[in-house]
């Protein structure tokens, strides 16, 4: 299997919200025209892996404009046949890279509480999860970080 990493696109745009689709309970497709928006602003940190012609995994992140030395990863997602093959290694290492050619100093995403496979998956590629306020079977956990009642694990890769 190898997997072909590129940029959005507009053309791709029903093939990642039906791949989005596939992500419950912890990834909702968000809208059309969101995702023109991300193609068409932001694509260089939006790569999507395809394998044998078919979208396998995306990744939607931004550079912060209040702090451009950060990135913020919105959404990962690979789909369920095509995981534990390297693919979410693959497109945040193109996010990573791009971080590094713009001189950022950080790059950083939340996760559900009880995400196991994402604290895994963050994990084992080097990302660190910044101390909260309370643990959940061995997360740390910030309370209401994404407003009340919106528990988040904060999770952050420092580039060097
Ligand atoms: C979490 C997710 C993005 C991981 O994607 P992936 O492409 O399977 O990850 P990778 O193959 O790059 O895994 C890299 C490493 O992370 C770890 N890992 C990934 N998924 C894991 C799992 N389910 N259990 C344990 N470890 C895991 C492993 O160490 C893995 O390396 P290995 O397979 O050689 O052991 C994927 O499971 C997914 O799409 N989940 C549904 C959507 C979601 O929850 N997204 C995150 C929302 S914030």
């Amino acid at each position: 299997m190898t997997a072909t990493v590129t940029p959005l696109t507009v053309p791709m745009i029903n093939d990642v919200i039906a791949l989005m689709d596939q992500g419950a309970p912890f990834i909702t497709a968000r809208t059309a025209s969101d995702y023109w928006a991300y193609a068409t602003l932001f694509s260089s940190t939006c790569p999507v892996a395809h394998v044998d012609g078919e979208l396998a995994g995306a990744v939607m992140a931004f550079r912060s404009q209040d702090e451009p030395d950060q990135i913020y990863v919105q959404d990962v997602m690979v789909h369920p046949n095509h995981r534990r093959k390297g693919i979410t290694s693959a497109l945040l290492g193109t996010v990573r890279a791009q971080a590094a050619a713009w001189g950022c100093a950080r790059l950083w995403l939340t996760s559900e509480p009880d995400n196991r496979a994402a604290d895994a998956a963050w994990k084992a590629l080097g990302w660190s999860n910044v101390p909260g306020d309370q643990a959940v079977d061995g997360v740390q956990v910030v309370s209401d970080f994404k407003g009340p009642g919106k528990d988040r694990a904060v999770y952050e890769l420092l580039l060097a």
